[in-house]
């Protein structure tokens, strides 16, 4: 594996978690990844980005998109944090609309994250308020996990859990990617 840096960007701290927990079971670096340069990631063998996914979109996801080719060398991985429920489905679209192209061979890992709307930014708030009116005009047994996620909110708004780290631990353990 080689030294390895695990690179998070979190806007309400359940990446960030995920991160750190990662990095203490690698013994990683953890790094937030803005403003991050080839030049500064070029001592690490393996990449791990950590991102919150926000309207679909990993955030991070440029970084590893816009440096491929100075990454060419390096092992990278993605662990994607949101409120769906874990499914096929789910990493499917996420990798659909986040790794095309050159990072379309780019293990992908999915954990779900936090949801405390009390917390939210105010364009957050905008941006949940009009994919919450969108997703109530869709019959209730269409909805997407997204889109009932946010209009049936559970009461629950933490599933931070480090056992969704095990399936991206075990394929670094194995050696074999
Ligand atoms: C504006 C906004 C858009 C979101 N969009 C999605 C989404 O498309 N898919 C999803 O699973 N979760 C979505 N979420 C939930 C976040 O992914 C979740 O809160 C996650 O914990 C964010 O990571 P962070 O805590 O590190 O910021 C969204 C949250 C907000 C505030």
């Amino acid at each position: 594996m080689g030294r390895t840096a695990v690179l998070f960007r979190s806007r309400y701290g359940a990446s960030k978690q995920y991160a750190l927990m990662l990095g203490r079971k690698l013994n990683a670096e953890v790094v937030e990844n803005e403003g991050l340069t080839p030049q500064l990631l070029s001592s690490f063998d393996t990449l791990i980005l950590v991102g919150g996914v926000y309207s679909g979109k990993i955030a991070g996801i440029e970084l590893f998109a816009k440096y491929r080719n100075d990454f060419s060398d390096k092992s990278l991985f993605v662990f994607a944090v949101g409120i769906s429920p874990d499914s096929p489905e789910n990493t499917e679209l996420l990798r659909k609309h986040n790794l095309r192209g050159a990072l379309e061979a780019v293990p992908l890992f999915y954990g779900r994250g936090s949801f405390d709307e009390s917390v939210l930014s105010f364009i957050d708030r905008n941006v949940v308020t009009l994919a919450r009116k969108a997703a109530a005009k869709a019959k209730p047994e269409k909805r997407s996990p997204l889109e009932k996620a946010f209009v049936e909110p559970e009461k629950k708004i933490q599933w931070v859990d480090e056992s969704y780290l095990e399936p991206l631990c075990k394929l670094l353990d194995s050696n074999s990617w």
